[in-house]
């Protein structure tokens, strides 16, 4: 059987929070979607967080949470996946696409500068497969910033907390992410005004008010009971991770190839390992080649990124999003790896490079 790129760890405590959920009756958004939000909103340093259907309806909801809509602008790197283009699109908002730099794959805060105009209201900013972005260089523009930690929990930039920096953080709890619960997402802020207004984005009944823009984006119990035994096991999880990156890294270290970049003053939690290839003629088909060559050993590799998001707005202009989409790898890295996959996994990337 093939390695996949992804595997959620499921363990009997995740079943019996599950079970018990079912036995309770209570289903919908209750008591089990608060405590993972407090729970959530503790590890990340935050005093709250608002719980919804999905990262990308967290991302939608803190844009409008923060009074961003038509005619302004939002500032987001081409080098990610579509869910951040979709929500500023679905607020109305225009987005200013920026390139990333090479080394950490994250927004370019010099390219950010120079996209900004009197109209910017917000930067999102991924910390793309679990490296935190250069918040600190971010920061300096004064310009409010949306952290998109889907992919990176637990990780320091500059001795601070990954989501606990910017104005509003969003995670996604979708099934092959660091904390798993099929599928949600999260708003986290310390501004209890913005939380109050994600709170009322996210429910149509029983509220002295409606926002026309409101929905129904409850979480359910049963998900967040997922959640809350996952994030018990955060901890665990993310030392796995690392533990396989330096497995990676130790077999790589002789290799003609960049391997994921870990910049001063940072640490990384490993969401993906991502690898440029140097070598790569100048077609994607190359890249292709590789993969399919993983695939031949029993390994499903992927490119990290399906399609950069200047190519959806037909825009030119992103030379580091584009060597990243032609050259960059990503090799199955998560905790639920058994011994033997890690075993040929390992095999495999020397076959592929030493
Ligand atoms: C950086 C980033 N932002 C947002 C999302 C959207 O999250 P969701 O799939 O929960 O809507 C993802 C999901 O893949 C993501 O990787």
């Amino acid at each position: 059987m093939i390695i996949p790129h992804s595997r959620p760890s499921i363990e009997a405590e995740d079943i019996r929070a599950a079970v018990e959920v079912l036995q309770s009756r209570q289903l919908a958004q209750g008591s089990l979607v608060e405590q993972f939000e407090r729970g959530m909103a503790a590890y990340i340093g935050l005093p709250g967080g608002v719980a919804v259907t999905s990262g990308t309806a967290a991302l939608e909801v803190a844009l409008r949470a923060m009074g961003i809509g038509s005619g302004d602008e939002v500032i987001l790197p081409s080098y990610v996946c579509a869910a951040p283009l979709l929500a500023i699109q679905r607020v109305g908002a225009i987005p200013r696409l920026v390139d990333i730099e090479l080394d950490s794959f994250n927004m370019d805060p010099s390219a950010a500068q120079e996209a900004r105009t009197s109209k910017t209201k917000a930067l999102i900013v991924p910390h793309l497969f679990g490296l935190p972005a250069d918040l600190t260089a971010l920061e300096r523009l004064g310009i409010p910033i949306i952290e998109d930690c889907a992919q990176t929990l637990g990780a320091i930039e500059q001795g601070r907390t990954v989501g606990s920096i910017g104005r509003a953080t969003v995670c996604s709890f979708y099934a092959t992410k660091l904390l798993c619960a099929g599928e949600g997402g999260m708003v986290l802020s310390r501004d209890e005004d913005l939380l109050e207004k994600a709170r009322r984005l996210r429910e149509y009944d029983e509220t002295p008010s409606l926002y026309p823009t409101t929905t129904n984006l409850k979480m359910t119990d049963l998900q967040a009971a997922i959640g809350l035994a996952q994030l018990g096991r955060l901890p665990v999880f993310l030392e796995r991770r690392c533990w396989l990156a330096q497995e990676y890294q130790t077999r790589l270290d002789n290799a003609d190839l960049f391997p994921p970049n870990v910049s001063d003053g940072c640490t990384h939690s490993y969401y993906r390992f991502v690898v440029r290839l140097p070598n790569l003629a100048e077609s994607v088909d190359e890249l292709n080649a590789v993969i399919a060559r993983f695939e031949t050993r029993g390994i499903q590799c992927r490119k990290p990124v399906f399609r950069a998001l200047h190519r959806y707005l037909e825009l030119e202009g992103f030379p580091a999003t584009e060597e990243a989409e032609r050259t960059a790898l990503s090799i199955p890295l998560f905790p639920a790896l058994t011994d033997e996959e890690t075993a040929q996994i390992l095999v495999a990337l020397q076959e592929e490079w030493l």
